[in-house]
């Protein structure tokens, strides 16, 4: 049995001010929760003052990236250590990273490494873009995605991996994709090719999530699908209500 999983993504949004008002107002709510963990991971900055008030409920913490020496002169980076001195989590290889900062799968592969290392539990993103979606290859960008970041991964590590599937198009669209799509594709690509990988039980022991549009209105959909063992969630985890919203479609 996997136990269901919401992760709230804040992104580049709140200051630690603003963190910290926003978890207390989730907090009466989310405490009353049982059977679903709960993941919030805001920026690098607010993750000290949000850990003062996860510390002894049932959020989880978690960061949105980090890399992968423990030290040294790389200037601006923030290590495993460093992030496992709050967290729990840390979400790895978001298509925002991908795109932007470019991060390759290599890149995603050592940082998979470094925090399973550090005693982290890896959110790994994968997904394709619209261009790649259109044609056609969605299954062969998904399934490369995955493979090569858990490349070397020890099978006894295998239950402190999340997989999110996060398709491009999807994300902050408005246009989240459709449930039973997604569970055809988690269940025949990215649980496919964990097994390859991994033994049918270790694919069995990873728990898959969707991303991209998840709300309070679609979340249950999701939710119902045997695959899709939670959401990674953006613009609906900003705000109090919304998110804690997502956390009961969970429960149910
Ligand atoms: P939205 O929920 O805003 O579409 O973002 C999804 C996402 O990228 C979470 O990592």
């Amino acid at each position: 049995m996997r136990i269901p999983l919401v992760a709230g993504n804040w992104k580049l949004n709140n200051t630690s001010t603003q963190a910290y008002k926003l978890v207390v107002e989730m907090i009466p709510v989310l405490r009353t929760i049982r059977d679903v963990e709960i993941l919030v991971c805001p920026p690098f900055t607010a993750l000290m003052a949000v850990s003062r008030l996860t510390r002894d409920t049932n959020i989880r913490l978690g960061a949105q990236n980090m890399y992968w020496e423990a030290s040294g002169a790389f200037t601006g980076e923030i290590s495993p250590i460093m992030i496992a001195e709050f967290c729990q989590y840390v979400i790895l290889g978001h298509s925002e990273r991908r795109a932007y900062f470019g991060e390759t799968d290599n890149a995603v592969n050592r940082k998979v490494h470094a925090a399973l290392a550090a005693g982290l539990r890896p959110v790994v993103c994968v997904g394709e873009t619209l261009e790649e979606n259109e044609t056609g290859r969605a299954s062969g960008v998904v399934s490369r995605q995955v493979r090569e970041a858990l490349l070397g991964v020890d099978l006894l590590d295998i239950d402190k991996l999340v997989i999110a599937y996060e398709p491009v198009w999807a994300i902050g669209t408005g246009k989240a994709a459709a449930p039973d799509g997604v569970n055809t594709l988690l269940a025949d690509i990215v649980r496919g090719t964990l097994r390859g990988m991994f033994t049918e039980a270790g694919a069995q022991a990873v728990r898959i999530l969707y991303g991209g549009s998840v709300n309070p209105e679609n979340a249950a959909s999701f939710f119902r699908q045997p695959e899709i063992d939670g959401a990674l969630v953006g613009g609906a985890s900003l705000k109090a209500a919304s998110f804690v919203a997502l956390v009961e479609a969970a429960q149910r």
